[in-house]
């Protein structure tokens, strides 16, 4: 659990991300103890926190990534990963992107479409090399998750469909700068039920038999991530169930000995280690409604604008004053649109400008996808010591 040094932050501007490396080395150290088998690889999804701090701790405890961009392959490689721990994924790769891997020899390059297959071979023909590449395919199920980030339905526009999949990986064949290593899936985020991972499982296990009957060998099989947090209790369920999510996967996938299975986990890494540190401006009284005004906006956090996701909202200067009595306020942030709102009717303790708020599992997609909207500072970071 997350104590936050509130004194410490005495005079320090507000609004910032504080990161408890702590917990983040706790939650590291317990998918690696959930992940113990010689062929499973588990690569952190960078897309959810690139903080220096956060990546160096998951790369430095062993973790490999898992990149959607040139940017985020820098970022693995400068913190310290190497090359043959990155897959690079990302739906459509730009020509610089696929150099920058092919010139740094990462593991794999996950590929979406045949389009995007044809110009690895080109550019990897000029470079003369061979590119290393899993396909991914849309399993086309659902993870009964936000509609915003599901990914793994053939509506999305993720992946190759499943009727593509053996015409492409014949293509491989044909082609000689790309080896074909196997396949990558990924369903969604913030998943919370075990259910669509057993039935990503069913979907894997008919798919690779398919194409091992066509005599062609699937080295790798990557399940992407996706799986989710408690954004309502991040004190009592600090470090998710990793326990659950590797068990249904050695349960339910028939791995060979000699096949590789990687994982890419963002959120479920580094969610609950990150809060968004902000100060109240003003607390606005109408006939309506309760307002307490905080100096963070949707541009620091996006997520409750943008997919109606809760972050729970606490004030440590009133916990640490042990003020008893409790109101119903909107916390809502300073950018001028009405989406800008954070919490609506939420109970806080009686809260007074000044007060020091965090809005907590900030950790994943919030500093990350901070903007400069209206013209903002971008939030910053503290890590605990
Ligand atoms: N692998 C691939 C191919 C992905 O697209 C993603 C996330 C991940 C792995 C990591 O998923 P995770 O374990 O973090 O769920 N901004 C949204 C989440 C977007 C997720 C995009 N893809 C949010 O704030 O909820």
């Amino acid at each position: 659990m997350t104590v936050f040094p509130i004194d410490e932050w005495k005079g320090r501007e507000t609004p910032f991300y504080y990161y408890d490396l702590d917990l983040l080395r706790q939650t590291v150290e317990e998918i690696k103890r959930c992940a113990q088998e010689p062929n499973w690889h588990v690569h952190y999804a960078v897309k959810a926190c690139a903080t220096e701090p956060v990546l160096k701790t998951i790369i430095g405890a062993g973790l490999g990534t898992d990149c959607v961009s040139g940017g985020e392959v820098r970022a693995s490689l400068e913190a310290g990963a190497k090359p043959e721990q990155i897959l690079f994924a990302g739906v459509a790769k730009a020509d610089w992107e696929i150099r920058l891997a092919l010139e740094n020899e990462i593991a794999a390059l996950n590929v979406e479409s045949v389009e995007e297959l044809e110009n690895i071979e080109r550019i990897a023909g000029e470079m003369n090399k061979v590119a290393h590449v899993c396909l991914r395919i849309n399993p086309n199920v659902d993870a009964h998750t936000h509609k915003k980030i599901t990914t793994g339905l053939n509506i999305n526009k993720f992946g190759i469909q499943m009727k593509d999949m053996m015409p492409t990986i014949e293509k491989c064949m044909t082609m000689p700068h790309i080896a074909f290593e196997g396949l990558h899936f990924h369903i969604g985020s913030q998943i919370t039920d075990f259910a669509p991972y057993r039935n990503l499982c069913m979907q894997v296990n008919k798919l690779v038999e398919q194409i091992e009957a066509a005599g062609i060998v699937v080295k790798n099989i990557d399940v992407g991530g996706g799986l989710g947090v408690s954004y309502d209790h991040p004190n009592h369920f600090c470090i998710p169930d990793f326990e659950g999510y590797f068990r249904t996967f050695r349960k339910f996938l028939k791995l060979r000995e000699d096949q590789e299975l990687h994982f890419e986990l963002g959120r479920a890494v580094v969610a609950q280690c990150g809060s968004l540190i902000t100060r109240v401006l003003y607390v606005k009284h109408t006939e309506q409604k309760e307002f307490v005004m905080v100096d963070a906006g949707m541009t620091d956090l996006i997520r409750p604008a943008l997919y109606d996701a809760y972050h729970k909202v606490e004030n440590l200067t009133a916990k640490r004053e042990g003020r008893k009595e409790r109101m119903r306020y909107d916390v809502v942030g300073p950018i001028c649109e009405s989406s800008d709102v954070f919490v609506e009717n939420f109970e806080l303790p009686l809260t007074h400008r000044g007060d020091i708020i965090a809005l907590r599992s900030a950790g994943a997609y919030g500093e990350i996808m901070a903007s400069q909207y209206n013209l903002r500072r971008l939030p910053g970071h503290v890590v605990s010591e």
